[in-house]
């Protein structure tokens, strides 16, 4: 695979750590289902992610799995347009790890704001272990092993997307340069044919001298559709154009999505750690009581007083299931104090329940069938395992093990 096809694949993963809420629902999946329509999709249930935090409650770990996947299916990630998966049902996710081990500087891991910041959050818990600190390297494997070049993540994680982009540099910095790296490209120039490497050398000279940046795009796919050229040249062609060695790994990039939309219910970031949350399971009677509770902008002590939605926990649920006319009428008597809190909630108590009640339709049908569940995973296991195997046949051989 060449690095512009890696621009069309997308990877992306989450803990299983337990039920899924209206937040990953509106800031994660529904992104998911939609770009599984237009990328190679892979989402993996990272359980041994899971481990590096909660390696003293392991009893939940295989019961949380079996909830997220049922979260994600029934949410519309589908199995015949993406590949989900578990990690540890594809080792090589592991191999890849302990292969990138070797050439990452502990002093990048250290300087990862999500390392210390995690080790002050989980007070009581000892994270000063050696998996809790290679946890962005586990996940910089998650990525390469596909080589994704698309990776949509919430902004907390983004600095782990440019982590596993300074690992594949590095990677491709020491093992994509093998000795006689310029003549084997060039003579791979050559094998292109009269035209294409006259053109192929105008854009390299056009980029590399004067940072034409366009003349790169176009070289890049000149060489995505040409057909008679080995795997092998044809990364060399992709590396020699910015000049370097082959691109083993390329380099992703991270898909921003927006997490923040929906606070919890009090205001809070709506998190899994608390039950300050709407989850994808609740019932009918539960959202409905959960809305009533959340607290409103404080400001409105009495009936009588005026509020502002912007400082009311209650109005990104608005802007999300409410048609501009509700809005405009939950904002104008907010504002003018002419409805109250109880009577401003009451149609996004029917729209939560409406919008969740297909999928719960969906997820109870999976939840009677969990043998259909474990197939869904299995198979994607294995269509991820033939591209991880392909990457790391690639690895050693670069890493100079690979003993056929
Ligand atoms: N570390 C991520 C989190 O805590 C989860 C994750 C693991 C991930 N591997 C990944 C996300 C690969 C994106 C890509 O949320
Ligand atoms: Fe919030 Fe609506 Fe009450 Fe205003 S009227 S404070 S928007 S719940």
């Amino acid at each position: 695979m060449n690095p512009v096809e890696s621009e069309r694949r997308v990877l992306s993963g989450m803990r299983p750590s337990g039920r899924l809420h209206l937040g990953h629902y509106h800031g994660v999946l529904k992104n998911w289902t939609k770009l599984q329509h237009t990328y190679e999709c892979f989402f993996s249930i990272v359980d041994w992610h899971a481990l590096t935090t909660e390696y003293d409650e392991v009893g939940n770990i295989s019961g949380h799995v079996m909830d997220m996947a049922i979260d994600w299916l029934s949410a519309g990630v589908s199995p015949s347009s993406s590949t989900m998966f578990i990690q540890s049902q594809v080792p090589e996710h592991a191999e890849l790890h302990l292969l990138l081990s070797m050439i990452c500087p502990l002093s990048w891991l250290e300087r990862l704001p999500t390392y210390k910041e995690a080790q002050e959050q989980q007070r009581g818990k000892d994270l000063s272990t050696y998996g809790f600190l290679g946890y962005p390297l586990l996940q910089a494997a998650d990525i390469l092993l596909y080589r994704a070049g698309v990776v949509p993540v919430g902004g907390d994680q983004q600095a782990h997307v440019e982590f596993a982009r300074d690992v594949a540099r590095r990677f491709n910095h020491l093992y994509g340069r093998e000795p006689g790296f310029e003549e084997k490209a060039e003579a791979a120039i050559i094998k292109l044919g009269k035209k294409p490497a006259k053109l192929y050398n105008k854009l390299r000279q056009a980029y590399q001298e004067q940072g034409d940046v366009e003349a790169l795009d176009t070289a890049r796919a000149l060489l995505k559709e040409l057909q008679n050229i080995t795997i092998g040249d044809k990364e060399r062609l992709f590396g020699y154009l910015e000049g370097g060695g082959k691109v083993l790994l390329p380099e992703p990039q991270s898909l921003l999505s927006d997490t923040s939309r929906l606070a919890g219910l009090d205001g809070g970031k709506m998190s899994k750690a608390n039950s300050n949350a709407i989850y994808l399971c609740d019932s009918p009677d539960a959202i409905e009581d959960k809305i009533k509770r959340m607290p409103t902008d404080p400001a409105r002590v009495h009936r009588s007083d005026p509020g502002s939605p912007q400082n009311c926990p209650v109005w990104p649920l608005h802007e999300i299931y409410s048609d501009t006319s509700t809005c405009a009428w939950a904002a104008e008597g907010c504002k003018s104090a002419s409805i109250g809190c109880l009577e401003c909630k009451g149609p996004l108590i029917e729209a939560v329940q409406l919008d969740l009640q297909p999928l719960q339709l969906r997820a109870a049908e999976y939840r009677d069938n969990p043998d259909l569940v474990r197939h869904i995973l299995a198979e994607g296991a294995d269509r991820a395992r033939v591209e991880a195997r392909e990457t790391l046949a690639e690895v050693r051989s670069a890493m100079g093990i690979n003993y056929r």
